[in-house]
């Protein structure tokens, strides 16, 4: 299983539901890494999405606890169990948790790699990343090159789980 997440350099990944900046290279990366693949999302990041609509070409599986919450154009999962379930369709490899704070806090421990954007700047948020460079179970297995976009500057990073 993969988690990607975009984080800023105190690991804040969002503020007032939305992303704390939003970079177009980093979002055609996002396309590129889960197109045709499964992304899992919390209701509150779906809400985030522009106009609260499903990213195209995925599937979309979105958790909540709450029983009535419908949503034509994505998989629902109440729950943690109906997710279990849900995710056993799937390769392990296909799946990325994307947010926000509390999904990735979950499933952080299932993760064999994780796509962190790191952007090298600070900004006000209220929802936060593991830091990973505090973990021992975590290692930067790929670095990618560096980018500076809408005056930030910003990097590519695969961590593996240390087998
Ligand atoms: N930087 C990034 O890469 C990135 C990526 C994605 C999101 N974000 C940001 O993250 C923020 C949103 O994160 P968040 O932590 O507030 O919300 P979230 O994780 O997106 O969604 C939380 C909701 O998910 C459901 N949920 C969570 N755990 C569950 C469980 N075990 N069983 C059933 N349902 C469960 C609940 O929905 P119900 O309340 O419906 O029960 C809960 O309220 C936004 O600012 C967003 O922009 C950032």
């Amino acid at each position: 299983m993969n988690s990607i997440v975009i984080v800023d350099e105190n690991w804040g990944i969002g503020r007032d539901n939305d992303l704390l900046i939003h970079l177009p290279t980093e979002l055609k990366y996002f396309k590129e890494k889960t197109e045709g693949k499964v992304i899992v999302i919390g209701r509150k990041t779906l809400e985030s999405f522009p106009n609260k609509k499903p990213l195209p070409n995925r599937t979309n599986i979105v958790l909540t606890r709450d029983e009535t919450f419908a949503n034509d154009s994505v998989v629902v999962c109440v729950g943690e169990e109906a997710l279990k379930q849900e995710l056993e369709k799937y390769s392990d490899e296909d799946i990325f948790i994307s947010g926000g704070a509390q999904v990735y806090k979950q499933f952080l421990n299932q993760c064999d790699h994780i796509y962190v954007t790191k952007i090298f700047s600070s900004f006000p948020a209220d929802r936060y990343f593991e830091n990973l460079d505090e973990r021992e179970d975590f290692k930067i297995g790929w670095t990618g090159p560096c980018h500076k976009e809408n005056g930030v500057e910003f990097q590519f990073l695969r961590y593996d789980k240390v087998k």
